[in-house]
């Protein structure tokens, strides 16, 4: 039997490409195999009019491993789906991801990568943007790289998800989470390419810095995060998917349509630990 034809389409310079052709529902090994190899290309790939039931969405998911359940975000656990975690925002629910990161780095094993659908899109705004982390390392002199690459972060959960605003009585998991290590510098664990594994969402410090070097640092890394030569963008509709690598990217929500209602689902799967 002949493999369906896929076509993939860059859509920026460092990251991004788009994926026609392809039904994520019904996927065959073959064509999981391609999409797959594409991803590890492009780092976030892009889908159009696919109306996944939860079930789908996760069955895709699980292709790429385990899924996480988010310790913190609201789910549709009531419905039987505590993996598909719901980011949702209107005129009365400020707009949530606004600001770069990189997904749950605050535990040993961050997640290998997350599956975004708009299940409700904004007429306008309201776009997701990504940053490649490999292309800013990349943009780095020698002496640059070879300064980061001896580096530890610590991440934790007090900038994003602060104690007071998800309590230990809500979220019982908070306390057996303490802050972790990862290195400023991971290499990727199926590419072998590196890139810079610091984000503003999570990492709060370099190890063995005083404060002043640590922030005057690590808000230089974060200055490059936004230069539009390493990010690209994408304007959702209904049922567009966004399947991004979370060991080489970061992303954020663009809030530029706040009255407008936005509904997103995902799903995280499971990664290893950074080395
Ligand atoms: C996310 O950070 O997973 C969601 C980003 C978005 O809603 O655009």
């Amino acid at each position: 039997m002949t493999a369906p034809t896929l076509s993939v389409t860059r859509i920026a310079g460092a990251l991004g490409a788009e994926v026609s052709g392809v039904d994520l529902g019904d996927l065959d090994d073959t064509t999981f195999a391609q999409i797959h190899a594409a991803w590890l290309e492009h780092q976030v790939l892009f889908f159009r009019d696919q109306d996944l039931s939860p079930e789908r969405h996760k069955a895709f998911g699980r292709r790429f491993g385990p899924l996480q359940i988010h310790p913190f975000l609201h789910s549709r656990k009531d419905e039987g789906h505590p993996e598909i975690v719901i980011l949702e925002s209107d005129a009365d629910r400020p707009a949530v991801a606004a600001g770069w990161h990189t997904d749950v780095t605050f535990v040993e094993s961050p997640p290998m990568g997350s599956i975004l659908r708009a299940v409700e899109a904004p007429p306008f705004g309201g776009d997701t943007m990504w940053s490649s982390m490999v292309a800013v390392y990349e943009s780095l002199s020698d002496t640059m790289q070879r300064l980061l690459s001896g580096l530890v972060a610590i991440h934790d959960t007090a900038r994003t998800f602060s104690r007071s605003a998800y309590p230990a009585e809500k979220h019982p998991d908070r306390d057996a989470m303490p802050s972790v290590e990862h290195p400023v510098v991971r290499t990727h664990p199926e590419t072998g390419r590196k890139a810079l594994f610091v984000n503003p969402a999570f990492t709060s410090r370099i190890k063995g810095m005083r404060r002043r070097e640590s922030e005057t640092l690590l808000g230089f890394l974060y200055g490059l995060t936004g230069t539009p030569e390493f990010t690209c963008r994408f304007h959702w509709q209904k049922n567009s998917i966004a399947l991004w690598d979370n060991r080489c990217t970061q992303h954020r929500a663009v809030a530029d349509n706040l009255a407008a209602h936005r509904r997103m689902e995902r799903v995280t799967i499971e990664g290893d630990r950074p080395r």
